[in-house]
């Protein structure tokens, strides 16, 4: 049993963090680390998790919730020995500032969230694509809730059949629905070309440098990143071939607009029912009517046949399960594919989520037994 500490375990990510692991048979969560005294840190409170906070002056208050027993960042350094890994799911820019602060002078395995610039950890990470990279390194940098996404289905696309170029419009979901500062309409911004998603998507697949662009805007809705890609292939390629590539992909949820999905809002009240917060970790290639081959001819990029699809990204959790693998990858926990099996059996990904029916996903993953 390895523990790991939550930091910044209080917010979007670190909660879900947290839960996941408390999920997983070969780890524990030793503590959580947050600044200022908040009503969301007494579930993990309750849970018997305890806390640290970064900022001494909130100590009266931490006590003034019940929290009796609340730590300074002295206390946690000297239980260094009783924890593996820090799991750092602070806002953007304070990741980086921890690792120089902390994580490298007390040498500490870390993992950086998306916000954080590619230069920051060692690699950028997927589980998929390169979970045994990450074996011995010190600070690792999973990649943001829309790179995770991408890199899914490129990866399995880029397998099955070669991508020659890549090109995606992104609309960004411009708050998590309880960031309530940033409601309605103050999130939205207009469209930038080039987004940054393109060159991250190549911190993982670095063969697809120069290969892939994306654009991107923030819209006022709070849940569901949705995207518009648009893959040159490497050789000729039917529907049916391209759908049942993406039936298989790992961590990707194939599901029709018809019937029950006519609108996303509809996926998310599915979701509610059947799934704790109703989170879904998959990509989610939706409308399964839009996934079409094209061959028409593209004037910036290559010709050749294309195919595209719509896919939606619940942006709150989808880097939760490569968080999970990228633990025991840096730790040599477990191989790759043992990793991601464990992580989606205790997730339940890839297994009865698709309506009733038990489905398989994945490489690694095994018909469930539900
Ligand atoms: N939200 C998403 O959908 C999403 C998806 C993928 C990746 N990410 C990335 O994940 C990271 C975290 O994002 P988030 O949305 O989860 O953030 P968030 O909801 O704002 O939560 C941040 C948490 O960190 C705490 N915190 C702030 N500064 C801290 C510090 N110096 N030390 C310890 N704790 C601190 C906050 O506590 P206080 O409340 O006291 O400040 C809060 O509990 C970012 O890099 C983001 O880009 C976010």
């Amino acid at each position: 049993m390895r523990a790991v500490v939550v930091w910044g375990g209080c917010g979007t990510v670190g909660q879900r963090v947290r839960d996941a692991i408390l999920e997983q048979d070969d780890m524990t969560v030793y503590g959580v680390v947050t600044r200022s005294a908040k009503e969301s840190v007494l579930i993990p409170h309750a849970k018997g998790i305890r806390i640290f906070t970064t900022d001494a002056k909130e100590i009266p208050a931490f006590k003034e919730l019940g929290i009796a027993d609340i730590g300074t960042l002295d206390d946690l350094w000297r239980s260094r020995q009783q924890f593996d890994i820090i799991v750092d799911c602070t806002p953007e820019g304070e990741g980086a500032a921890n690792v120089q602060r902390y994580y490298r002078p007390l040498g500490i395995p870390a993992i950086l969230q998306g916000g954080e610039e590619h230069a920051a950890a060692e690699m950028s990470f997927n589980a998929t694509v390169n979970f045994d990279d990450a074996k011995g390194k010190r600070v690792v940098r999973v990649v943001s809730c829309n790179t995770t996404g991408s890199l899914r289905v490129l990866h399995a696309l880029d397998r099955a059949f070669g991508i020659r170029f890549a090109s995606a419009s992104i609309d960004r979901r411009g708050n998590d629905p309880h960031q309530s500062s940033k409601l309605p309409r103050g999130s939205i911004s207009k469209p930038s070309l080039n987004s940054h998603h393109g060159p991250d998507i190549v911190t993982v697949m670095s063969h697809l440098s120069g290969r892939v662009k994306t654009k991107a805007k923030k819209s006022d809705k709070q849940e569901f990143h949705s995207h518009e890609w648009s893959v040159v292939l490497g050789r000729d390629v039917t529907r049916e071939e391209a759908l049942s590539v993406l039936r298989v992909a790992e961590r990707v949820l194939l599901l029709s607009g018809r019937r029950q999905f006519e609108d996303d809002g509809k996926i998310r009240f599915w979701a509610k029912e059947r799934f704790l917060r109703g989170d879904i970790y998959e990509s989610i290639v939706w409308p399964e009517e839009t996934v079409d081959i094209e061959d028409l001819e593209g004037r910036s990029v290559p010709r050749g046949p294309k195919v595209r699809f719509d896919m939606l990204v619940d942006q709150q959790c989808i880097v939760v399960p490569e968080i999970v693998d990228a633990i025991r990858a840096m730790l040599g926990m477990a191989s790759r594919e043992e990793s991601i099996l464990r992580t989606n059996r205790s997730l339940a990904i890839g297994t009865s989520r698709a309506r009733d029916a038990p489905v398989t996903h994945g490489d690694y993953t095994v018909r469930a037994s539900s």
